[in-house]
C-alpha cells in the first residue's frame, strides 16, 4: 500500500463532490486517505461551510487578496506544506492551477469535469456552460470525466469516465443533475484506486489494475 493520501480539496462552489469523497472515506470505501484541508477562492463557497462542519481546516485563498501571482501561488504552496498535503482533488474549482503547483504535485492532482473530455472542455467550459454546450451540440451522450491535472485546462490524462443519456426534454439543469450523480460515483472511485496504488501513470498513459 502506498503512503496514506493526505488530501487537499480545492472547491469554488456547493461542494457536493467534496461531500461525496468525504462520505466514501468516512464510510470506509476509501481506506488509505483523509481530507486534511479545503481551499476555496470563494469565501461564500458551500464547500468551506461543509468542511467547517466536519472540523476539517478550511481556508479562503483568492488571487484578489494578493499583489502578484507569485505571492498567491506561494501562499497556496505554503498552506499545502503546512498540512502535509500529498494529493489534491479539484472538486468544482473554477480557477486554473498554476504550473508551479502542478510541478510540485506532478501526477498527484485530479479534477472532475462534467462532460466527456476531450469534448466540451477547456477555457470557459465550466459548470452550467458545459451542459448548455452539450445540449446546443445535440449530443446523445454526456457524462463525467476524472483526469490528472496538467498545466492546460481539462487536458491531462483521463482516469475514469462514465456516460449518461441526454434526453430530448433535458434542460442544462436536468442534465447537470444527472451528470452530478455519476460524478459522485466516479470521483470517489478514482481516489480509491489512487489511494490503493492501483493507478500507474507511465509514458503519458494511465494503467489501472483493479
Ligand atoms: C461539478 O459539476 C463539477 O464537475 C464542475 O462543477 C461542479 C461542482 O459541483 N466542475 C467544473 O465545471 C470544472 N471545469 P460541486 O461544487 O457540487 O462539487
Amino acid at each position: 500500500m502506498p503512503d496514506k493520501l493526505n488530501i487537499a480539496i480545492f472547491a469554488s462552489g456547493n461542494g457536493s463532490n467534496f461531500r461525496a469523497i468525504h462520505e466514501a472515506i468516512s464510510g470506509g470505501k476509501i481506506r488509505n486517505a483523509q481530507i486534511a484541508l479545503v481551499i476555496s477562492n470563494n469565501s461564500d463557497a458551500g464547500a468551506l461551510e461543509i468542511a467547517r462542519g466536519f472540523k476539517i481546516p478550511a481556508v479562503h485563498i483568492s488571487r484578489t487578496q494578493y499583489k502578484s501571482d507569485d505571492e498567491f501561488n506561494a501562499t497556496l504552496i505554503g498552506a499545502l506544506a503546512k498540512h502535509h498535503i500529498n494529493f489534491i482533488a479539484l472538486a468544482g474549482y473554477m480557477k486554473k492551477i498554476d504550473a508551479s503547483i502542478v510541478g510540485a504535485f506532478r501526477n498527484r492532482i485530479m479534477n472532475i469535469h462534467p462532460a466527456l473530455l476531450p469534448k466540451f472542455g477547456g477555457d470557459g467550459m465550466y459548470g452550467m456552460k458545459v451542459h448548455e454546450a452539450v445540449l446546443a451540440a445535440k449530443e446523445k451522450l454526456s457524462g463525467a470525466t476524472v483526469h490528472i491535472v496538467d498545466d492546460q485546462y481539462d487536458h491531462g490524462i483521463i482516469v475514469l469516465q462514465k456516460t449518461v443519456t441526454v434526453e430530448p426534454s433535458d434542460t442544462a439543469e436536468t442534465l447537470a443533475a444527472r451528470v452530478l450523480k455519476i460524478e459522485h460515483e466516479i470521483y470517489p472511485e478514482a481516489i480509491r484506486l489512487f489511494a490503493e496504488g492501483k493507478i500507474k501513470i507511465e509514458d503519458g498513459k494511465v494503467i489501472i489494475s483493479q
